[in-house]
């Protein structure tokens, strides 16, 4: 650390997470290392925003002259409308989770679709093609996952959401987004969902907390031909992830798209190729 701290200079680039709450965040260890590895003056910081500071910590961005920002929970909406530009698949989608200091202008990028669909892909090959999917989530994470979906031509995608309205505002604008049919889901609904469903997604911020152990998911009707994956992680398995793990069903915690929607930011940022093995082997150190 001491080494890290004595090549920090006056030149020194810096990236930023924006997020409430980041302590959890494993983003600063993962892209601090990556930085490290390549030799690039560059460090990467966790800034706790609160929903109320978010255009001030926006305008920060450009009057220190950042090279960029990760967007995460629960700004990545609110963001777009903060910023100079965005590309057309964060504005299709309707949030950022990638900025990128032009020098004149804040541009937003959304790299969790390729994210969430990498790390889909590590579980099965021919990535959401044909499956029935639930969706639990209507903020920006989850319209990056139900984008994904329809992109990669998932046969129906089901959408559960804490306020209702979300999830069939979520589902209107997806209705343009493929031939995939979208529908929201009430919670009386959820429990035949989920044992009908080929792929179940939580892209909810329950379970960010570690204190938190509950699943907006009822995972009692889980089994094994299923795949499960979670946006969360922490330093132990979801409530989520452990119960379709007991069923033998192929899980996965939000890691491995951490890793591949970090992996996209990094080319923004610097143009280079992002070095994934040192990233990922950081997030076990
Ligand atoms: P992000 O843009 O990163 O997805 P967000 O827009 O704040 O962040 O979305 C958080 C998601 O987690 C929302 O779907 C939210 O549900 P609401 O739309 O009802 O707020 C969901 N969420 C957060 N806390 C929750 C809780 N305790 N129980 C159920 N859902 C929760």
């Amino acid at each position: 650390m001491q080494a890290r701290c004595q090549q920090i200079s006056s030149r020194t680039g810096l990236v930023g997470l924006l997020g409430h709450p980041v302590l959890h965040s494993l983003s600063p260890v993962m892209l601090n290392a990556a930085f490290a590895a390549q030799k690039l003056d560059m460090v990467y910081l966790a800034f706790d925003v609160a929903p109320d500071d978010l255009s001030r910590a926006v305008e920060g961005m450009r009057s220190l002259g950042m090279h960029g920002a990760n967007v995460t929970v629960p700004h990545k909406e609110k963001v777009v409308g903060l910023l100079d530009a965005a590309d057309s698949l964060a504005l299709r989608v309707g949030a950022v989770n990638t900025i990128v200091n032009d020098g004149d202008r804040l541009v937003g990028y959304n790299t969790d679709v390729a994210g969430f669909l990498a790390a889909l892909r590590l579980v099965r090959d021919e990535g959401a093609r044909g499956l029935r999917c639930l969706v639990a989530g209507a903020g920006g994470a989850a319209r990056a996952v139900v984008a994904a979906l329809c992109d990669d031509a998932a046969e129906e995608v089901w959408v559960y959401n804490r306020t209702a309205s979300r999830a069939l505002s979520l589902c209107a604008t997806a209705a343009s987004w493929g031939q995939t049919i979208c529908c929201p889901l009430s919670v009386d609904e959820l429990p035949a969902q989920v044992a009908a469903a080929d792929l179940i997604v939580n892209a909810t911020s329950v379970g960010l907390e570690t204190s938190v152990k509950v699943s907006p998911i009822p995972v009692d009707n889980l089994d094994s031909r299923q795949i499960v994956m979670d946006l969360v992680y922490g330093p132990n398995p979801t409530v989520l992830v452990a119960a379709a793990m007991a069923t033998g069903a192929r899980a996965l915690d939000g890691r491995e798209m951490l890793v591949m929607q970090a992996a996209s930011s990094y080319r923004l940022w610097t143009g280079m190729e992002p070095p994934v093995a040192t990233m990922r082997e950081s997030l076990d150190r």
